[in-house]
């Protein structure tokens, strides 16, 4: 069976926009991916059809409600292979989710003198949390070192491990350079000195299948958004047993079982860390996005993303100049670079004018932009509705602000 991206193209409404007189060439997939039309059309039906709130009422479109709600905790449940729908819980996004974790697990299983591993490569998001919960707690934030090609330095993360450490929480796919990260060896490694280990699948999902009962993770939290949904969704995934020996994050309804002002009691997991009422269509539109990805052949998606890779390797380092960042072998599809002579937001500037969208800076990733000495670079990032002839006319854009800076 080949893969027809004209065809998968087509039921991406947005990809037929024109920039001034240029087709829209989409290459920031890994800040956020478009929509399906079977994703826009859920989230039109469920607030012409079904909006209503959710676990409150009784009449008929809050049962709907509730029902289309909880079946989309299934769908996610399923899609990631966790044991049991539970073992869900729906967030705003990845950076919530990791910021949920950090506060409820940190507070009540991290203290004084206890450390946490994350590594060089960590997104803003798996940074500050615990940065926050170590200062907190007077626990230590340790780090794991990256080399020239944008890898794990894995020797050293076995010295950073020991009976202190309490949580590894690393990116299981790089959002800045694409490298996919060892994460079975990390979690079976932590696991090995009585760590939990989180994983930041953001920019993973959208690419790959994912697993946790086979990762045996503790954590795992995604984005909507980068799954082809809406924004202001994620889940995280948790170890139904953890959940169970967690406290809330945030207070207020639909999380109690009951309150009175001396005590409240709260719901089982997942209930008790959703308080509040959450982005329901948001939720449902991200069941959607994964049925709609998990109808199309995935391995082949993959084979037409490496392929975009490979191509995108080969044609950018055609250009005079060009400085990729981040070559390992096991990569998402995308590449990050700079070129010499113009900054990377100048390039982006004049990238769009040619329709190219790409994202330019440190990609949340100050730390790790530090450690290969610069501040920013170019990035383009591929989903799997993207086409050879889209790098192609990347490449020739490039070679043309190559001339103008050079
Ligand atoms: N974290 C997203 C990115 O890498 C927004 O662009």
């Amino acid at each position: 069976m080949s893969f027809d991206v004209s065809k998968i193209r087509q039921e991406f409404p947005i990809l037929s926009t024109r920039v001034g007189q240029k087709p829209l060439v989409y290459l920031d997939n890994a800040a956020t991916t478009q929509k399906p039309r079977a994703v826009i059309d859920a989230l039109e039906s469920y607030y012409t059809e079904t909006n209503a709130n959710i676990h409150r009422g009784v009449h008929f479109l809050a049962e709907k409600a509730t029902a289309a709600y909880e079946e989309a905790r299934g769908v996610v449940g399923k899609f990631l292979n966790a044991a049991r729908a539970e073992e869900i819980v729906f967030v705003r996004g990845t950076t919530e989710g990791i910021n949920l974790v950090a506060s409820s697990f940190g507070n009540k299983f991290i203290a004084e003198g206890d450390e946490v591993i994350i590594s060089a490569m960590e997104h803003h998001a798996n940074i500050v949390p615990w940065q926050l919960l170590c200062e907190e707690k007077g626990a230590h934030l340790k780090v794991i070192p990256a080399d020239e090609n944008g890898e794990l330095e894995m020797d050293a993360f076995d010295q950073l491990l020991s009976d202190k450490t309490k949580m590894v929480s690393v990116v299981h796919a790089s959002n800045a350079l694409g490298t996919i990260n060892p994460i079975k060896s990390i979690i079976d490694k932590s696991h090995a000195v009585g760590a939990r280990v989180l994983i930041d699948g953001a920019q993973a999902v959208g690419h790959f299948p994912v697993d946790v009962q086979k990762l045996n993770c503790d954590f795992f939290v995604f984005s909507g958004h980068k799954l082809f949904g809406s924004t202001g969704v994620g889940a995280i995934y948790g170890r139904f047993d953890l959940l169970e020996s967690m406290p809330p994050y945030q207070g207020g309804g639909d999380m109690i079982n009951e309150v009175t002002f001396e005590k409240t009691t709260y719901k089982e997991p997942p209930g008790r860390f959703e308080a509040g009422t959450p982005n329901i269509a948001g939720v449902i539109g991200m069941a959607r996005a994964i049925e709609y990805l998990e109808n199309l052949d995935r391995a082949l998606l993959l084979q037409h993303e490496e392929d975009l890779l490979h191509h995108a390797t080969a044609r950018l380092n055609e250009v005079e100049g060009i400085k990729i960042y981040g070559t390992s072998k096991n990569k998402v599809s995308l590449v990050a670079f700079t070129l010499e002579g113009s900054h990377p937001h100048d390039m982006a500037t004049v990238l769009d004018a040619d329709g190219i969208a790409i994202r330019a800076g440190h990609h949340c990733t100050q730390p790790l932009h530090s450690r290969y000495g610069i501040t920013a670079t170019a990035r383009a990032s591929f989903a799997f509705y993207n086409t050879r002839e889209e790098i192609d006319i990347l490449t020739e854009s490039l070679k043309k602000i190559q001339l103008l800076f050079a």
